[in-house]
């Protein structure tokens, strides 16, 4: 027989069951996400707006590398599948055309007073070995570079998957063994030239007469001119800021975040590209663009008449050098 004391604790009992199911009821409903990922209406955009991480199991230590997916890393690959090869084919292909338009016009800037068959050393062994060395590094730096921005699209179907994949091993050793000689090479040429690279008036006039490659002027020069001086700028700063944010890619996350990682791609993209549209430049002038320049790098010493033409004050200064009476302390008194 059921007594009152009874029939109050049934009903005690089945309030507080109905209160845990309504309590519980909310909690459940939150569980399964509000997108269902395996029905079949939902687009993989929906998905992705829904969970901003989508996160993987993976066997590397760091757990970071399980994130496969995330809003920034989706901006990102916009940057690097589309913008920055844009940004490579106008610069390069844009700087190649200019090129080919202004031999066409002006021609090779040719040594007018002809040759005096007498020379003068321009660069000692030891300049131009760090210029050779550097050089052939930013080369390969360069085509192995071009090789992550353009080779899937480029490369990837004329030569297969396979080749694809060893050559690309193989541009990904260079890429990172020969950073360590170019960034010497930058620090070398940076002490080495510093003297003869501080911009003066004497480059605002040369500016002005167009520097004797766009007219046929010659404006007087020191041992670098305005153009030149420009060039080695580009190497300091540009090497500098592409070795910087090539070591920050190439040690990851030593130095910064994943936001940190992105930001020196970006930087290191943009500019070894466009660095590589300015060296085309600085190759165009030293090769076909001006008779007797390569020498100068070459043999290592350039005919008198050509440096009267393109650095007459810097010829001046090595005359008068050769001209002055040794000094006290080289002077040895004769026996
Ligand atoms: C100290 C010098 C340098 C270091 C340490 C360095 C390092 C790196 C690293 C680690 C990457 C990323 C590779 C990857 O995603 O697997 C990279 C990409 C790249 N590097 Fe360099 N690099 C250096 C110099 C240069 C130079 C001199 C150039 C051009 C002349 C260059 C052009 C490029 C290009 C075009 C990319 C591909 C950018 C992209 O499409 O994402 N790098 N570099």
């Amino acid at each position: 027989m059921s007594t009152p004391l009874s029939i109050i604790r049934l009903a005690c009992a089945t309030i507080a069951l109905f209160g845990l199911v309504l309590i519980a009821a909310p909690a459940g409903a939150q569980q399964p996400n509000s997108v269902n990922p395996t029905a079949r209406a939902v687009t993989e955009q929906q998905l992705l707006n829904e969970m901003s991480i989508i996160s993987g199991r993976g066997t590397l230590p760091d757990l970071r590398s399980q994130n496969l997916i995330q809003p920034a890393g989706r901006d990102w690959r916009n940057f690097h599948q589309v913008v920055l090869p844009w940004i490579g084919t106008i610069a390069i292909l844009g700087m190649l055309a200019l090129l080919v338009v202004f031999y066409l016009i002006r021609g090779m800037v040719k040594l007018e007073s002809g040759r005096s068959g007498r020379s003068i050393v321009r660069f000692n062994a030891f300049e131009r070995f760090v210029h050779w060395m550097t050089a052939t590094c930013f080369i390969i730096l360069a085509v192995t570079g071009l090789n992550i921005t353009f080779g899937r699209a480029v490369l990837l179907p004329p030569l297969g998957a396979d080749a694809f994949t060893a050559w690309s091993q193989w541009a990904k050793y260079a890429h990172n063994f020969l950073s360590f000689p170019f960034t010497l090479g930058v620090v070398l040429i940076f002490l080495m030239w510093i003297a003869g690279n501080i911009p003066n008036r004497v480059d605002a006039q040369w500016l002005k007469e167009g520097g004797g490659i766009v007219g046929h002027q010659h404006p007087p020069a020191e041992r670098f001119n305005a153009g030149q001086k420009a060039v080695y700028w580009i190497v300091v700063l540009g090497g500098g800021l592409v070795a910087a944010t090539g070591y920050v890619l190439m040690f990851p996350f030593y130095l910064t975040d994943i936001a940190g990682m992105q930001t020196a791609q970006m930087v290191h993209g943009i500019a070894a590209l466009l660095f590589i549209a300015v060296m085309l430049a600085h190759i165009y002038i030293g090769t076909i663009g001006m008779e007797g320049a390569f020498e100068a790098m070459g043999t290592g010493t350039v005919d008198v008449n050509w440096a009267r033409e393109h650095h007459s004050l810097w010829l001046e200064e090595e005359a008068g050098k050769r001209a002055a009476p040794p000094s006290a302390a080289t002077a040895r008194p004769a026996e």
